[in-house]
């Protein structure tokens, strides 16, 4: 088809429609912003995909446009860095909503839908302008994706020489040597301990050790080495490794605030878990404890940069030394190191780097390139989403997973004395291979930073493993004859019988499951309730099962479209053309049906034939794309995962069958850390810890809200007098020895606006006076801490990006040369998008943290083939395939009454809590989201009020404090 008509089709059916607003001519006077529509039009303000990355979309359109998507509302607040969707019709609460005149929620012609799919339209241009201008691998890729190879072009290439299996490899002769490397056979069934195989074609891809990519270009990362004259005019000398002092700006900026100090007692609470205790933190009304801990939890699945725990062990000094005075640094006094808390004996290993020898250059096209970033990390599990922190992800970690010996199918769980049938993870013995930091520990194959939290989703998820194999035992002696859909690629065209499937087959096919599971969970599930609105609902569903869900064909015939499109030749625009379409199918499953020679119109001809074919290559493997460059997570990534501040410091213990309004406890998450948090799951249960981190709220991701324990962690391994650590300060550290670049270069570099002065962070629409203080005191935090400079407009800073006028952006920032301006170049990553106060509605994280995720929580799924091509009952048989799509067994369930105006099957997490702990079904009758917390009333639309549902208006935390 031509590319035109590729574009209009994206444009209606990918997209959701956001050129509603040419169709509502006929309903103009209905209509408050029609005429701007109109305008926006006959102007040609619809974005478009940018070509060179200093002219990309940065989120901000012009007027005509925000008036018609969003009225005069999304006008008027166009003014600063943020992005303009969020004030689109019906994109936050109810308010939002067009005024309920005839047609405000019309589908596809009403105000309330133009804005939501305005919305989608410019996330989808960001997520294609991301692909296009951010991609950038360590693994000595990248030349090959800047000048193309025997004549293709390099964002369309699928293989590289550099994922080869290396000749000492057990496999080497398996794939095929020296000849093209294949995957397959034994080695393409499951999902293999080092995560190799995954793409077939690439057996090292996503696999244990490769490298961390990134997705800021390499000259621009390591700022503080002044590599080259940007970064030297972007930061003078003002950046070092401790400087500005970490653990000073830990304390200046990261510090909650107590009123009561003692009873706090820096987050290690008071004796016995008594209810006195008190450690305050600013709270996020919509997101439980539960929401902290997944995603601590999902971190170990993706990435580590520490291996068995442990860094290089060279011991360095951790900061506490220098604070800046009138923007001179000078040496802080043993009053001020008291004042302020810090200690500066702590010291911590350095973090281990891969390579950091100079980087060999290339040119094309009269530009110079690096082939990698100056210094290089690995990681040190696998990249794939395939539960490894459950399973396993080497030969070490795997030997941790301990099998049931009645079931070996089955993981082993014991009975203990809290009682529960389904039991418990066993404790590590002393054969096993582990750090002596983790003995005591439950046996799991990641045990780092082990607390209640871990505990609790690692015996959750061994639960839901063991309910799998139970149901497919229980099908296996109703029919033991039948088939059960899984093959074996060595022998494709034997039929596997429910009978036949060995304990080592189901055991892996159980973690197929489970990992599709959390990956589900955590994209239709977590994501939708950390950015809560309607916008980012639609958006996570379409990434997971497409916008057509419920019109098959339709899905059908786009999938098609996609896997073709995947073949495309023009490089650049059939990658921006996969990534939008796919959301009409869907990324999940992406690939798995095959209509091989049917023409494209023919697709909807319900007799059509799937052909997916387990012989074929390239229907096992045709279901990814890695635009050009493989896949593996951005060092970027971690930095924007870096989420202490979610954790409160003590736990609002609570119990499932003694009033379960009652707080009873204050437990220190500190109490519970390494093994002590397996006594504590073991005396109290796993249904009460459900119940206690599912109703209490989490912390904001914002300035002074870290918790104490985690500026004060106490850690054995720690060679240094104090045996402690900030761990606030550490985040910091730790992104400069990897070279994340700063706050507003990384913006630039992301796609979106720069800040011009630490005064764009307030949030312009806070009428409440004391906020408003609050956030003024905070920026001023932020110039003491940080500094000015006196600006010098000859020095140009960067080239990710112009001025508007094209003029290249200034030392000045816009600002009179030689005036002093803030150092809002210096500012951490992490500092900036904590003090990003102005958030799109229910986005618990920033906007900075999001452009991030748009990017890599997609690849993640494109890249893998058990999520795509072969998410087949042929990997996880039919039960399997059944078990994932319905969230468990039988038929999927509806939950009661329409969700923020959506029809909505009951949550995949609420039923793994279902199924694993059947005594909270009373509890969760009224949770639609289980990391929402569970006795909160979700009232209207998308609300983010703190009121108690019915049957828990007595629950303490909603007792009159004024939230
Ligand atoms: C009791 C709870 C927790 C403890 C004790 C803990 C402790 C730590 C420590 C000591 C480090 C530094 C390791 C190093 O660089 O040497 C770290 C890193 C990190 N933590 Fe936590 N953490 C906890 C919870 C969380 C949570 C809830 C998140 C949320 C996502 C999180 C995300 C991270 C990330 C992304 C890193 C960087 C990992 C890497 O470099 O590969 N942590 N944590």
């Amino acid at each position: 088809m031509h590319m035109r008509k590729w574009s209009r089709l994206m444009l209606v059916v990918g997209l959701g429609v956001f050129v509603g607003c040419a169709w509502q001519g006929p309903f103009a006077t209905y209509v408050d912003s029609t005429k701007d529509c109109a305008e926006m039009l006959v102007q040609r303000d619809i974005q478009k995909v940018a070509t060179v990355r200093e002219l990309r979309f940065l989120g901000k359109v012009p007027e005509t446009t925000a008036r018609c998507l969003g009225g005069t509302h999304a006008e008027r607040l166009r003014e600063g860095p943020w992005l303009d969707w969020p004030n689109y019709w019906a994109s936050g609460d109810i308010t939002s909503r067009a005024p309920a005149r005839l047609l405000a929620d019309a589908k596809v012609i009403g105000p309330n839908a133009h804005g939501i799919n305005g919305a989608l339209y410019e996330l989808e241009v960001q997520r294609i302008e991301l692909i296009t201008f951010n991609l950038f691998d360590n693994n000595k890729t990248y030349e090959a994706y800047v000048t193309g190879r025997d004549g293709e072009a390099g964002p369309v290439l699928k293989t590289w020489p550099e994922l080869r299996l290396p000749q000492s490899h057990p496999d080497y002769k398996a794939v095929g040597g020296d000849q093209p490397q294949v995957c397959r056979g034994e080695l393409i069934r499951f999902r293999s301990l080092s995560g190799m195989c995954n793409d077939i074609r690439n057996p090292l891809m996503g696999s244990t050790h490769q490298l961390f990519a990134r997705n800021v270009p390499f000259d621009s990362t390591f700022p503080d080495l002044g590599l080259n004259e940007l970064t030297r005019n972007r930061h003078g000398d003002r950046l070092g490794l401790l400087k500005p002092d970490p653990q000073v700006i830990s304390r200046k900026l990261f510090t909650r605030t107590q009123s009561q100090p003692g009873t706090c007692h820096e987050g290690y609470g008071l004796p016995g878990g008594v209810q006195a205790a008190e450690c305050a933190y600013e709270k996020a009304p919509f997101l439980n404890v539960l929401a902290a801990f997944w995603i601590q939890f999902m971190t170990h699945d993706w990435f580590a940069h520490l291996e068995e725990g442990h860094n290089r062990p060279e011991w360095m000094p951790v900061g506490c030394a220098t604070q800046l005075v009138k923007n001179l640094e000078q040496p802080l006094t043993g009053e001020e190191v008291k004042q302020l808390g810090c200690r500066p004996d702590d010291r911590i290993d350095a973090a281990t780097i891969a390579e950091s020898t100079k980087p060999r250059s290339f040119t094309q096209g009269g530009k110079t390139y690096l082939t990698r970033a100056p210094k290089t990390t690995a990681n040190h599990v696998t990249a794939w989403w395939d539960a490894s922190q459950l399973y396993g992800y080497d030969e070490r970690s795997g030997r941790r997973v301990k099998h049931d010996p009645s079931d070996s199918a089955k993981l082993l769980l014991m009975s203990v004395e809290a009682g529960d049938k389904p039991g418990y993870l066993p404790v590590f013995e002393s054969s096993d291979p582990i750090n002596p930091e983790w003995s005591g520990q439950e046996a799991t194959a990641f045990p780092d930073n082990w607390s209640i939290g871990l505990s609790f989703f690692h015996n959750v998820f061994a639960r839901e493993h063991n309910a799998f194999v139970e149901a497919f035992r229980t099908q296996t002696a109703l029919a033991p004859d039948a088939d059960s859909g899984l093959r074996n690629p060595v022998e494709p065209d034997r039929v596997i019988r429910y009978g036949d499937v060995t304990s080592t087959e189901l055991f892996e096919v159980a973690r197929l499951v489970v990992a599709a599971e959390i990956a589900k969970i955590h994209t239709i599930e977590w994501t939708t309730q950390l950015l809560y609105n309607e916008p980012m609902n639609r958006g996570m569903h379409a990434n997971w099962h497409g916008i057509f869900e419920k019109h098959e064909l339709v899905a059908d015939a786009l999938q098609e479209v996609v896997r073709r499109l995947g073949d495309s030749e023009d490089a650049k625009k059939a990658n921006s053309l996969y990534a939008a379409l796919a959301a009409g199918p869907g990324i999940f499953g992406l690939g798995n049906r095959v209509y091989e020679g049917v023409p494209l119109v023919g697709l909807i001809d319900p007799n059509k034939e799937d052909r997916w074919d387990l012989k074929n290559d390239d229907h096992i493997n045709g279901g990814v794309n890695h635009f050009g460059s493989p896949f593996n997570f951005p060092e970027e990534f971690i930095t924007v995962y870096r989420l202490h501040p979610l954790l409160p410091d003590l736990i609002d213990y609570r119990e499932w069958n003694r009033e379960p309004n009652v707080i009873r406890q204050k437990v220190p998450v500190i109490e519970t850390f390494r093994e002590k948090a397996t006594g504590a799951m073991r005396e109290k249960g796993l249904a009460n810890w459900a119940l206690s981190m599912g109703r209490q709220r989490l912390g904001a991701l914002t300035l002074q809200n870290h918790p104490q324990f985690m500026q004060n962690l106490k850690m054995n391994r720690l060679q240094s007098p104090t045996q402690q650590i900030d761990v606030a300060a550490l985040d910091l550290i730790r992104d400069r020895e990897r070279g994340v670049p700063r706050y507003n270069e990384f913006r630039r570099q992301y796609g979106l606006t720069q800040l011009t002065s630490f005064d764009d962070f307030v949030d312009q629409r806070e009428n409440d006076s004391k906020k408003r203080s609050e956030q003024l005191q905070l920026v001023k935090t932020l110039r003491d801490t940080y500094g000015q400079h006196r600006c010098d407009a000859s020095k140009i800073i960067t080239d990710a990006r112009l001025n508007d006028d094209g003029s290249p952006i200034n030392d000045c920032l816009g600002h009179p040369n030689g005036s002093l301006i803030d150092n809002i170049e210096d500012v951490d990553t992490v500092v900036g998008w904590l003090a990003e106060f102005r958030r799109p509605h229910g986005f618990a994280i920033s906007e900075t943290q999001f452009v991030v995720f748009i990017l890599n929580a997609s690849r993640r799924l494109f890249s893998d083939r058990f999520f795509t091509s072969s998410f087949r009952p042929e990997f996880y048989t039919t039960l399997g395939v059944d078990w994932v799509m319905h969230n468990g067994p039988g038929p999927e369930l509806i939950e009661q009454g329409p969700i923020n105006g959506h029809k909505q099957p009951v949550s995949p997490m609420k039923r793994v809590l279902l199924r694993t702990m059947p005594e909270l079904a009373g509890e969760l009758q009224g949770v639609v989201n289980a990391f929402d917390p569970w006795a909160r009333d979700r009232g209207e639309y998308y609300s983010l009020g703190w009121k108690a549902r019915a049957g828990a208006k007595e629950d303490e935390s909603f007792a009159n404090k004024k939230e």
